[in-house]
């Protein structure tokens, strides 16, 4: 594993490089990600650096909301995430029509927003603030003027006392990972490690944070022990800060307050994942096709490679899955479909294989495992993930670009070349849509009665779909495409 992240993180920083990217990751990613970023920080340190940094990409590593403040603080600026699922359920608490809904009931009241928000919310907000300046901007309120808090009530309540705004209105959202901190879990660790200074984080229930020593932001916590010689620390916020702790001063005890408080939306990203939103920006836009389509060169590709592109949107059809748009073309649609490749194959033996499997995963087994020990588990396609039968055989259109250079093609590599692909499409997925070969072949598949000629045009179409910079990199390297 170590060796596995050793290569990754060398692989992640020599993509940075070449992109001029600057990885930022927030305090609660897994200790491999941190050690791959250029800078690790708290809410307000990453949105400063994102802000200040003259990169021409960021690629986050943290939750969505933190990804959307770098890019409002730095809008020139691409903003990668890993994996753009990584939300932060208490951010999704409020929406900006439920607070428009609050505003109207207090007309001119001012509204403080965590940066745990919604870019359309900070949109609807006159302030935002993080874990580690709310009570300073709050502060700078006169007492007595009303004001509406969102989206955490554990924050606004800690806000409220710190700053004496007796009058603030606070919404009723939290994070789960920290109201889920009891007093129970602090006393318990405290009888363990009488000796502990207990750090706690804003987000706490506040019979958490009366307990506490000391209340901070993330970065507040990974601070504290530079200037406070205490041996041991017991830290209520999400576990991953602990390990960054442990690294930081190795001589010293720290302890998790609780086991329950993991943020699984943080640990979304991976340095396999990062590698591939690198990857998926490499997408090339001056092929001989977009010299023509896009570029208007009338001269850009071949006569034959044109009549190819009308069988492409015609006869072909193979526009409906790998889609055009009007001003870009990234030749996918993005869904899964089962083209009669490599199941065909493990036909009559699907039934027995796909009930098989079914078990297994029922009963536990990994699928990934599965799958990479059998091959013929692997043609069942995105079933072994779904267990939808009728996703038997199904696969992710792939995109077309830079085709050329990219065979052997298909998910098992059975196709070596293309015109061997253009067959395969043109014999209608080789069953020739009889259902008893592979009843669950997509619908359009079937076969399209093409000329050689007309498969050879089609052909010198895919091929003029390929960046002149790739056919070149592959012949430097001395293989042919
Ligand atoms: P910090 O600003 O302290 O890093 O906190 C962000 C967060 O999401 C805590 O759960
Ligand atoms: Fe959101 Fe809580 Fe996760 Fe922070 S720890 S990202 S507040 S769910």
């Amino acid at each position: 594993m170590a060796d596995r992240f050793a290569q990754e993180k060398a692989e992640l920083r020599r993509l940075a490089g070449e992109r001029n990217a600057v990885i930022l990751a927030h305090n609660y990613q897994r200790l491999e990600v941190q050690e791959a970023a250029d800078f690790v920080g708290d809410s307000l340190e990453l949105a400063r650096h994102a802000a200040a940094t003259d990169a021409d990409l960021i690629l986050f590593c943290g939750v969505h909301f933190m990804a959307e403040t770098a890019h409002i603080l730095a809008p020139q600026k691409t903003v990668l995430m890993p994996d753009t699922r990584s939300g932060c359920p208490m951010a999704d608490m409020v929406t900006a029509e439920a607070l428009r809904a609050l505003k109207a009931k207090h007309p001119g009241v001012p509204v403080v927003a965590y940066v745990n928000t919604s870019a359309a919310v900070k949109a609807e907000s006159d302030v935002c603030c993080t874990s580690s300046n709310c009570v300073e901007i709050v502060a700078r309120f006169p007492r007595d003027q009303e004001l509406i808090f969102v989206p955490d009530r554990n924050l606004g309540d800690y806000v409220r006392r710190r700053s004496g705004h007796e009058s603030m209105i606070v919404w009723d959202g939290y994070c789960h990972v920290h109201d889920d901190i009891r007093p129970d879990d602090i006393v318990a660790a405290r009888e363990l490690h009488p000796d502990a200074v207990v750090m706690a984080h804003p987000e706490c229930p506040h019979e958490v944070l009366e307990l506490a020593d000391v209340v901070a932001s993330t970065s507040g916590m990974l601070r504290r022990p530079e200037t406070d010689p205490a041996t041991s620390f017991i830290v209520a916020t999400e576990v991953g800060l602990v390990d960054r702790l442990k690294t930081l001063y190795p001589g010293r005890t720290f302890v998790v307050a609780s086991r329950r408080a993991y943020c699984p939306n943080m640990k979304l990203n991976t340095l396999e994942k990062a590698i591939a939103a690198f990857e998926r920006t490499l997408v090339s836009g001056d092929s001989p096709f977009d010299r023509w389509y896009f570029g208007h060169d009338n001269q850009a590709i071949s006569a034959d490679a044109k009549r190819g592109f009308e069988i492409f949107l015609g006869q072909g059809r193979c526009v409906s899955c790998h889609t055009i748009e009007q001003d870009r073309a990234l030749f996918t649609d993005n869904r899964f479909h089962n083209i009669g490749v490599g199941i065909n194959k493990i036909q009559p033996d699907v039934p027995r294989l796909s009930a098989e499997f079914q078990k297994a995963k029922a009963s536990g087994a990994s699928v990934d495992k599965t799958v990479l020990a059998d091959p013929k588990v692997s043609d069942l396609g995105r079933f072994a993930v779904t267990t939808h039968f009728d996703e038997i055989g199904a696969f992710k259109t792939s995109t077309l670009r830079n085709i050329a250079v990219t065979g052997p093609y298909m998910h098992d590599g059975s196709l070596k070349t293309l015109r061997d692909v253009v067959k395969h499409y043109n014999d209608g997925g080789k069953s020739a849509g009889d259902p008893s070969v592979n009843p669950y072949l997509s619908g359009g598949i079937r076969p399209l009665n093409l000329t050689e000629q007309q498969i050879n045009e089609l052909v010198a179409f895919l091929e003029a779909l390929t960046s002149p910079q790739y056919v070149n990199a592959k012949t430097k390297d001395g293989a042919t495409p």
